[in-house]
């Protein structure tokens, strides 16, 4: 079933008995959120799945507007899935008061760095929401995908500096068979693009297989015309600065035309 407003929800949220995992999403679910939804079946007794496209992480010029909306095709992998609820509230319903009104939670200074650093309060707006979600759905687990390998970090951060007491599941990026990530945003991308974004998962590859992996996976991007990086980098697996050997993140932003894609794994280093 979906549930339009806060009362409908609260309304089938009393009638769950058992633990509840919730899987926030933006809606366009594809492949990756279906994989959320299977682990959170295997976790809890019930599923929330929460889909809205949420105007505080968008800056004006981003896609907004243009995010894909399929909220029929959504409720219908749901309930292929499984899931007992989608939570599809509108932005009345959700920020009653107007986006800009609206009482915020402020990630540290790890907010400021990689996509917060390109998307200037993208953070600030996911975390709001997360915490709005969390607190609406009082799930007991929550997933978030390594695909916003930072977004999880920066979730598992607030549930643990506000005490929210939710248990952060981590569920690995699912990949086309050609290796790019799977996203909501990959539908704006034409053919060409797409070709051009298959140096992403490429850059990966060949980083993942050298002892120097940022310069290994820049050469990849470097070489591929048809897309501009915005950043690669990498760092510690929490984040912090790289060590000189050990486990590394390679994180990695990049257009393909006006498209932002965001990819990141695991990487050795030194
Ligand atoms: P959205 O981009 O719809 O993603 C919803 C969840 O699915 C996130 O946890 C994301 O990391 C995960 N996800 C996306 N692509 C994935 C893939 N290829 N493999 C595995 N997981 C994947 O991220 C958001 O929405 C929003 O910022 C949100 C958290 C809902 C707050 O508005």
């Amino acid at each position: 079933m979906i549930a339009h407003t806060l009362d409908d929800l609260r309304r089938v949220r009393e009638s769950m008995a058992g633990t509840v995992a919730v899987v926030p999403t933006m809606g366009a679910l594809h492949e990756g959120h279906r994989t959320h939804m299977r682990r959170a079946r295997q976790l809890a007794d019930h599923v929330i799945v929460t889909v809205f496209v949420n105007p505080l992480q968008f800056r004006p010029g981003e896609d907004f507007e243009a995010y894909p909306r399929t909220l029929e095709a959504d409720a219908a992998a749901c309930a292929e899935e499984g899931v007992d609820v989608v939570f599809a509230p509108s932005e009345a319903e959700l920020y009653p008061r107007g986006r800009d009104a609206v009482t915020r939670v402020i990630p540290g200074p790890a907010g400021d760095l990689f996509e917060g650093a390109s998307r200037p309060g993208f953070f600030t707006g996911v975390l709001t929401v997360v915490a709005k979600l969390l607190r609406l759905t009082r799930a007991h687990i929550a997933t978030f995908g390594e695909k916003d390998y930072q977004q999880l970090a920066m979730v598992r951060r607030m549930v643990d500096d506000l005490h929210l007491g939710v248990h952060i599941e981590a569920i690995p990026t699912v990949r086309e068979s050609d290796g790019l990530a799977q996203s909501s945003r990959n539908v704006y991308l034409s053919a060409a693009e797409r070709a051009s974004a298959l140096a992403i998962p490429r850059a990966i590859r060949v980083a993942q297989s050298s002892p120097q992996p940022l310069a290994a996976a820049q050469k990849v991007l470097e070489a591929e015309p048809g897309l501009r990086v915005d950043y690669v980098a990498v760092t510690a697996p929490d984040l912090e600065p790289a060590p000189s050997d050990g486990e590394g993140r390679l994180l990695i932003a990049a257009f393909a035309g006006s498209t932002r894609l965001i990819d990141n794994a695991a990487v050795g280093v030194g």
